[in-house]
């Protein structure tokens, strides 16, 4: 379900406030740069294939845990975690948006503000490859020069299923200036470093973005096994 919040009171409603507070996901309003204690916040986006692993992988970095049976995202999640990165702290604003094809229209409004994009693939899939492409492409045409983009081949833990060579992924990537890695969120390889290695790509002085003006929620649906069990 799409929720959006009212204008001057980003409080959620009583009754969406157990779903929010669950999982993470927050009401916003447009963010400001620094933080009290000096950190600065920039926000990043995950698009994607649905099933790719997308929250999974935050879910990896931001609390170190691992679902089987991750839900399908609806909508969009917001969470958030702090990396030290050379002599910054960056607070990290992630938008893990929704894989499924009717939630595309709305990523605009996630990427547009965004300081990095981490674009996931499953290795186990030459389709979700062939998605993630197509969002590089989207990516580019809205022309941020800025934008510290990633790709991240998920799964990596499932070689025996392999369908995306690496050099294949390494090729691409480099031909269209991305920062490549393969990762597991199941077995939390790369993870932190696929983090840490964006904070350390992001550019000192940040320009000022325009955050989201529709925040949605994440919301519990039946269960959705693993494409590679
Ligand atoms: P949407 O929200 O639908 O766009 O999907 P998503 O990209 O967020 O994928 P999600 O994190 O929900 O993961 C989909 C399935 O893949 C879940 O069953 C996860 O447990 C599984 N999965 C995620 N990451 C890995 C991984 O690194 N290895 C393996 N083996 N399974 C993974
Ligand atoms: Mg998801």
């Amino acid at each position: 379900m799409i929720r959006r919040p009212p204008r001057s009171t980003p409080k959620p409603s009583s009754a969406a406030s157990d779903v929010y507070k669950r999982q993470d996901v927050r009401f916003r309003q447009r963010p400001r740069l620094t933080t009290a204690c000096g950190s600065r916040r920039r926000a990043q986006v995950l698009l994607g294939d649905m099933g790719a692993g997308k929250s999974s992988l935050v879910l990896r970095f931001v609390k170190g845990q691992f679902h089987e049976y991750q839900e399908s995202t609806i909508g969009a999640a917001f969470l958030t975690q702090t990396v030290c990165a050379d002599d910054r702290t960056i607070k990290f604003e992630i938008w893990d948006t929704a894989g499924q094809e009717r939630y595309h229209s709305l990523a605009p409004m996630y990427y547009r503000g965004a300081a990095a994009a981490i674009i996931v693939y499953d290795i186990q899939s030459q389709s979700s490859f062939a998605r993630a492409k197509s969002w590089v492409r989207e990516l580019q045409k809205q022309g941020n020069a800025a934008l510290v983009m990633a790709l991240a081949g998920n799964k990596c833990d499932m070689e025996e299923k392999r369908e995306v060579e690496r050099e294949e992924a390494e090729a691409y990537a480099s031909e269209n200036g991305l920062f490549f890695m393969e990762t597991s969120a199941k077995e939390a390889l790369n993870v932190t470093e696929l983090f840490h290695e964006i904070a350390v790509k992001l550019p000192k002085a940040p320009t000022p973005t325009n955050g989201p003006g529709v925040v949605l929620t994440n919301q519990n649906r039946t269960p959705q096994k693993s494409q590679c069990c």
